[in-house]
């Protein structure tokens, strides 16, 4: 039974990968062929030609206006997916449509629904407006990962693992050494962990970046809006820095971590990563560091994940992970994750051993 939760929206790409141009991605399974339009709009369709499957996004198939021809037999598609021209014939068979995706572009991202489309409703999808407002500078990219998309929620939700896979760049001891607390609103569907280091050693990633030398006050607030949209609030700040009652917080860095996890496959994950800054925001110094550093450490966990991908396929049924204090958010999201996927959740106990 699949673990991919449906009927949910998924980032599909950033808003600046779709052009006037064919463009593929297989989302949670399903292969899907995305443009612009020439009025601006992104659409998205299966892509498979319904005639012999061909993928419609390989050549020679190509764009011709708003129209996608099929590069083996000359079917032809409007942007809506259905058919509207066929070799040797002048009727279209009534049936010769592609399967259309709703899909919504948002805060620079393109979403798109994978379910039922009369259930998508885009004001369920999670908002990061900071990712496309003036007042922050963003850096991004995507990482392909031969791991299922679990692993990287794992992953995520419990930051402890910085200071062992990420010494040197984000990791310092205060990370794994600094207890977290961790809220479930269920009736929003959102995971919050937090873990406030108040006299921290400040990480290469922050000190570079924000100039501020010595110890600091480091605060992480994750909110994950399972399956796809992770959100880590960081605030590095001088130490006894806090923010005013009015919520201003002149003397502090704001960086927002956003990752999108979307699926590809059973056993792959689209690992996108942005890095949104309220400083510097000019600085294409501080730029470049943060984009080179934050995929490095990216990195770093795709290599760990595809490890641990291998390790779970090659191993025998009902193996059993233990889980501490740190687990606490990441198995309250796979307890989310697996509700949505109707399942009881995998090596989740209620409760972690102390
Ligand atoms: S497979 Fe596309 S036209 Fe035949
Ligand atoms: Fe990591």
């Amino acid at each position: 039974m699949s673990t991919i939760p449906r009927d949910q929206w998924y980032v599909a790409a950033y808003g600046s990968e779709i052009r006037h141009e064919l463009f593929a991605r297989t989302i949670c399974d399903e292969p899907i062929l995305f443009w612009r339009t020439e009025s601006g709009e992104v659409v998205a369709n299966s892509d498979r030609c319904v005639h012999r499957r061909f993928p419609l996004s390989r050549a020679p198939s190509r764009l011709v206006d708003d129209k996608v021809v099929c590069g083996y037999h000359g079917f032809t598609y409007g942007s809506d997916g259905k058919c509207v021209a066929v070799p040797g014939q002048t009727r279209v068979p009534r049936t010769a449509r592609l399967t259309p995706y709703p899909v919504v572009e948002l805060d620079s991202l393109i979403w798109i629904w994978i379910g039922d489309p009369a259930l998508a409703d885009p004001t369920r999808i999670p908002r990061v407006p900071y990712l496309a407002s003036p007042d922050f500078t963003t850096v991004r990219g995507m990482e392909p990962l031969q791991a299922r998309f679990s692993l990287l929620v794992d992953n995520l939700l419990d930051l402890s693992h910085e200071t062992y896979l990420h010494g040197g760049y984000i990791g310092t001891p205060e990370v794994a050494s600094t207890p977290i607390s961790t809220e479930v609103d269920d009736e929003a569907g959102i995971v919050y962990v937090s873990r406030h280091m108040d006299d921290a050693e400040c990480p290469p990633f922050y000190s570079k970046s924000t100039g501020l030398q010595g110890r600091i006050a480091r605060w992480q607030d994750i909110e994950y809006t399972p399956p796809c949209l992770y959100k880590l609030h960081s605030r590095i700040a001088p130490v006894g820095s806090v923010p005013n009652p009015d919520g201003t917080d002149p003397d502090a860095f704001h960086v927002e971590v956003v990752y999108a996890i979307t699926p590809e496959t059973e056993h792959s994950t689209h690992d996108f990563w942005m890095v949104a800054r309220d400083f510097a925001l000019d600085d294409e110094e501080v730029s470049a560091f943060l984009a080179e550093n934050n995929r490095t450490v990216v990195l770093q966990d795709v290599e760990a994940l595809d490890v641990l991908e291998q390790v779970i396929q090659g191993e025998p049924e009902g193996y059993q992970e233990l889980s501490i204090n740190i687990d606490t958010g990441g198995l309250a999201a796979r307890r989310m994750l697996a509700r949505m996927v109707g399942q009881a959740p995998r090596n989740a106990p209620a409760a972690p051993a102390r």
